[in-house]
């Protein structure tokens, strides 16, 4: 849906950061997990001097445990990846594995060389195996049919789609939906912690992650989650209700649905676990209710005429299989896949772990919002909107005049108080009253005429937005709150009406 974004109306979004992680389960799946205090978000922003750290550091020796759970790391790369995925081990064995030496399952589509081999090897502080993927885990299965899915990849190419035109990476996401942990060298294990080439891993991690989530009989583990590109999946959760509908026995009585659905499994809210970090319990994939929805999603060949991502598929399948009290959030693992960050936050994780990340880059606190702001005295509405959004964003724009039913009469006619259609009225689209303050936001339609350049400076001193500018559906998929997205669908509704006139 290109030709959204290159419509007349350039919406204005601006993002504090990056995209929210909504972690709801967060907040309850860490109960009994001691220690963890209060949440002080703003802690390293305020200009007071820092607490001494408070705790006692032990020598690594002392945290040793050679208590192994029956698990690995498992690493999917290619030869040509073989320094990004040097440097993942590495700092995975520096602020966790060289005290543990837990064991390393590397996966790849062809054969791995013998320079991977090697350099991996030294590296690493335990055992290490290398792993060619059978063929049909790997490619796309020959009863899809390839003329409609190289449409769907050409369509997904055209409208921007991130990886749209991509075989291989279709084949990752169904290879990490429904086939790594069936893989002969990972048979043998219960517990895999996912590792990716290129991430960083900003802290200590003081405590074994497989062994926790054993003896408190967790599932599913993430550090972050966000929002999937909802052009990804148009069909997917179709698929999942039918499943649901037909197979109501595996869904779990206490399941996480409320984290992927705000309106009770009538749709997707494209919340998911972002799967590249994942400690979890292959039983639970390898288990009936989870491999019965693979097989039913494969069946319709979605992972190849649309491009569904493992991390919604796994999400939704930990959601809904899983007892939600066996998700685990675990803040202490400061995690960075680029762009995105988590950094501890959560009592005092951040110092225990020597974290080297900024607790305020975290992805988890940072959410999309429409531009807007308080009017000033004597200043009218629209002024106010253009100017702060102006400020806000940094793009000078005015406001767009639309066709709208109106009661207001033509200047000097008087008593006529009839609806009438009128072109070229700045009038507000929309008037929404804000819940938790009750401020009444007045909304317009905004144009940045061609060729206007960001101003940099706009914004206040307390202010920290990055502004961005998104196509429509992209904006719908991302918006933190349910009124903006409201607000940018009427929006757009109006500018296409316009446009066929
Ligand atoms: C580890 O887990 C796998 C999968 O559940 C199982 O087949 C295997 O027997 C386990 N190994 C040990 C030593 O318990
Ligand atoms: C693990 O949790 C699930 C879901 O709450 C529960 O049904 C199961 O009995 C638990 N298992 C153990 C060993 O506690």
């Amino acid at each position: 849906m290109k030709a959204l974004s290159v419509s007349p109306l350039r919406v204005f979004l601006f993002v504090a950061g990056a995209i929210i992680g909504i972690h709801l389960i967060a907040s309850y799946s860490h109960e009994g997990y001691g220690r963890i205090t209060s949440i002080s978000p703003n802690k390293f922003r305020s200009s007071r001097p820092l607490p001494p750290v408070p705790v006692q550091r032990l020598p690594n020796e002392q945290i040793y445990s050679d208590k192994r759970e029956n698990a690995t790391f498992v690493i999917l790369c290619r030869n040509n990846q073989l320094w990004d995925a040097l440097r993942s081990v590495k700092e995975i064995e520096d602020r966790f594995n060289h005290r543990y030496h837990y064991p390393y399952v590397f996966l790849n589509e062809v054969p791995f060389t013998e320079e991977f081999k090697y350099a991996l090897k030294h590296i690493a502080s335990s055992e290490v195996e290398f792993g060619l993927i059978p063929h049909d885990h790997w490619f796309q299965p020959a009863w899809i049919d390839e003329d409609r899915a190289s449409k769907a990849r050409q369509k997904m190419q055209d409208d921007n789609i991130i990886y749209g035109g991509s075989v291989s990476y279709r084949n990752m996401c169904r290879f990490n939906s429904g086939f790594f942990f069936r893989h002969p060298l990972m048979q043998k294990y219960k517990w895999y912690w996912r590792i990716e080439p290129d991430v960083h891993f900003h802290c200590d991690i003081l405590f074994d992650p497989f062994r926790y989530m054993q003896e408190n009989n967790k599932t599913y583990a993430f550090t972050i989650s966000m929002f999937e590109y909802g052009a990804t999946i148009p069909t997917l959760w179709g698929h999942v209700k039918d499943f649901i509908k037909k197979n109501p026995q595996y869904v779990a009585p206490n399941n996480a649905m409320g984290f992927i659905s705000d309106n009770n499994g009538d749709s997707y809210n494209l919340c998911h676990f972002w799967s590249n970090f994942e400690i979890a319990n292959m039983d639970f994939w390898r288990g009936e209710a989870y491999m019965k929805f693979f097989e039913h999603l494969e069946a319709q060949g979605g992972f190849y005429y649309e491009r569904w991502g493992d991390a919604p598929v796994h999400s939704i399948g930990a959601a809904l299989f899983a007892s939600r009290d066996q998700i685990q959030f675990f803040d202490e693992i400061g995690y960075e896949h680029a762009p995105y960050t988590h950094c501890p936050r959560q009592g005092n994780n951040w110092e225990r772990g020597r974290c080297s990340c900024n607790p305020g880059h975290n992805v988890d606190k940072d959410q999309y919002t429409l531009p807007k702001g308080r009017k000033d005295r004597g200043e009218t509405i629209e002024a106010a909107a253009a100017r702060e959004t102006y400020e806000e964003t940094g793009y000078r724009c005015s406001l767009w005049p639309n066709r709208l039913p109106t009661r207001a009469p033509a200047p000097g006619v008087n008593n006529v108080h009839t609806v009438e259609v009128v072109d070229n009225l700045v009038e507000p689209i929309a008037v929404t009253i804000r819940q938790a303050d009750g401020k009444v936001i007045f909304w317009y339609i905004a144009l940045v005429a061609e060729g206007v350049e960001k101003q940099e400076g706009t914004q206040m001193e307390s202010e920290n937005y990055k502004s961005e500018f998104l196509a429509v559906n992209r904006a719908m998929d991302i918006l933190t709150s349910q009124t903006d997205r409201e607000i940018v669908a009427k929006a757009y509704e109006i500018v296409v009406q316009k446009e066929r006139l």
